[in-house]
């Protein structure tokens, strides 16, 4: 990979991403020790999330550490971003302590696009708005190559909060562009009218969505950004499209169930289901952190 900076999926080439994930293989030995490396020994990563996170923040920054980095992070609430810093400065004053790789996670769609402008840093959009996260959808890829092999025919259904998911998005991109047949389904107000153009094909019926594919992807109902109001509501959206070991039945007998998390318990997913042995929730958290190494790994590389 060339590239100065990840901004998005729908940039990346086949190639590209299979670069990353064999990268991530051989970091994954790494992360369970059974290689030791300090390869970003003398470099600097720097984490600002202007959203909340667990999962992706935390990786990258075990993810740097793992690899021997310095590693900083901006608490956005207690910033200057708070006295009214701007987007362009906060990111000229990380470049200027000597960042090699800014992470970011914000609000806009497109904020991270806009910083790469101003930096000579690497920029990894760590999610924008409902445009994309990346690094998720590459740590998805991750784990169902190590379950599934091959991408090639793989039917994979994406339920949920279609509209306002950049998980949902990136994924598409990837998952299509290794040759995957994606799907996607929840109630029509979650689901953008024009979804089909990316290539996929929209149901209104759970049921039928499930049927006979090899990966279950549940998303969480993101309630932050509905601006009226859930229709469905919460509890109808349990009923009609909630992810429960009886219609985890309907997919192939070897289907495996992913969720990015965070997890509404028993509204997008049941925790009976979310706990069953088809689950790959938990590995889905560890590979997250693989292929964070790997991204800082890549990008460093092309800075040397
Ligand atoms: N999946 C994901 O992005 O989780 P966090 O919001 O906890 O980072």
């Amino acid at each position: 990979m060339k590239r100065k900076d990840l901004l998005g999926i729908k940039d990346l080439s086949k190639e590209e991403i299979l670069e990353v994930l064999d990268t991530a293989k051989e970091m994954k030995k790494i992360l369970n020790g059974e290689k030791y490396s300090q390869i970003l020994k003398g470099k600097t990563v720097v984490t600002i999330f202007f959203e909340p996170s667990t999962r992706t923040r935390l990786s990258f920054e075990m993810a740097a550490k793992y690899l021997g980095a310095h590693y900083g992070n901006i608490e956005v609430a207690t910033s200057s971003v708070a006295k009214g810093e701007s987007l362009i400065d906060t990111i000229r004053t990380v470049e200027m302590m000597r960042a090699d790789v800014i992470i970011t996670r914000h609000n806009m769609s497109g904020a991270p696009h806009l910083m790469a402008k101003y930096t000579d840093a690497s920029i990894i959009n760590a999610g924008d708005g409902i445009n994309e996260h990346p690094t998720q959808a590459l740590l998805d890829m991750m784990t169902i190559r190590e379950k599934k092999e091959s991408f090639e025919g793989l039917k994979v259904a994406i339920i949920g909060d279609i509209m306002h998911s950049r998980v949902a998005r990136s994924n598409i991109w990837g998952l299509k562009k290794m040759g995957a047949e994606v799907r996607v389904a929840g109630p029509s107000t979650l689901i953008p009218p024009a979804i089909e153009k990316m290539g996929v094909k929209a149901y209104y019926n759970v049921e039928e969505a499930i049927k006979d594919v090899d990966v279950v992807m549940g998303l969480r109902i993101q309630l932050e950004r509905q601006k009226s109001g859930l229709f469905p509501s919460i509890d109808e959206y349990r009923e009609y499209f909630g992810i429960n070991k009886e219609r985890m039945k309907l997919a192939k007998p070897d289907a495996i169930l992913m969720h990015p998390g965070p997890i509404n318990r028993n509204v997008e997913l049941t925790s009976e289901a979310a706990n069953d042995k088809y689950s790959v929730i938990e590995e889905q958290v560890t590979n997250g952190v693989a292929v964070r190494m790997a991204l800082l790994k890549i990008l460093c590389e092309r800075r040397n």
